[in-house]
């Protein structure tokens, strides 16, 4: 039987149940966070967290994500050092000018336009990346090749549907650490060194690395998103259309 005041799926419009913060709310309000107080995350609460995520969508529901929470001093120290490589070679991009790893017009790679050996030996203090191994919760997330509905697999241009059976979850395991008052971020700059990544953690060879997620009780949390706004992005009909919602209907229910 309903309540009053839910809808037909017994969960109220705006929200109620997620941590005593609406859906929406938490959708507008959930920036990356990279500090963390020293706070542990109690293990009971780690896991409700992934209870929650595991009902993101995936194609066919074929559900190809393993999560690895690392615990181990040295194996975490190994992934933030992985992972300075990979920060390093994003950020020598940025300096240079560069959109970091973006294929061209074409949606193909036509290599880094830097020295990715020398950006990699060069240091990039940056504090988040260098205390990786000291965040609260540090998650690996892997997905099963062999399991992903990748429709676009044989298209001459980058891929990118196989990944949107995973991050979605990515995105999910954020959010419901929200609700329990955690804050976080997904980082990639793991994924530069895959190999040796997956060496370290015993990650099959059947799986790829997705990204490591790190979790705990934030510092701060962000007041403001810079996001673009929807007429930015939404096209009437066609790509080239009009911008959607139109100027009668803009400022009403945006
Ligand atoms: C696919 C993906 C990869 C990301 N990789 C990294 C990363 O490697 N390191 C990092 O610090 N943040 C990473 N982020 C977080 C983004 O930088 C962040 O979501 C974006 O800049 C918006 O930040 P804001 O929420 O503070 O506005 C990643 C986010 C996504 C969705």
């Amino acid at each position: 039987m309903q309540s009053s005041g839910t809808g037909p799926n017994g969960l109220k419009p705006g929200g109620g149940d997620q941590g005593g913060m609406g859906l929406r709310e938490a959708m507008r309000t959930s920036g990356a966070e990279r500090t963390f107080t020293e706070e542990p995350v109690p293990d009971e609460v780690l896991a409700r967290v992934l209870d929650d995520a595991r009902f993101a969508p995936s194609g066919a529901n074929a559900q190809p994500w393993t999560v690895i929470v690392l615990r181990d001093p040295e194996i975490r120290r190994g992934v933030r050092e992985l992972s300075v490589l990979g920060w390093r070679e994003y950020r020598a991009q940025v300096k240079a000018g560069l959109r970091p790893f973006a294929p061209g017009p074409d949606g193909r790679w036509h290599g880094p336009g830097i020295d990715l050996a020398e950006a990699a030996a060069t240091p990039q203090p940056m504090t988040f990346i260098d205390s990786l191994d000291r965040a609260p919760v540090l998650l690996v997330l892997c997905a099963r090749l062999t399991a992903l509905a990748v429709a676009d697999v044989d298209l001459d241009r980058q891929s990118i549907v196989g990944g949107g059976s995973v991050y979605p979850f990515a995105q999910n395991v954020l959010l419901a650490a929200r609700a329990e008052g955690l804050g976080g971020v997904l980082t990639t700059f793991l994924v530069r060194r895959e190999p040796a990544a997956a060496k370290l953690l015993a990650i099959p060879a059947d799986h790829a690395i997705a990204g490591v997620i790190a979790l705990g009780y934030p510092q701060r949390r962000a007041t403001r998103l810079t996001r673009r706004p929807v007429e930015e992005f939404a096209r009437l009909d066609t790509f080239d259309g009009p911008a959607f919602p139109g100027p009668a209907s803009r400022g009403t229910t945006l």
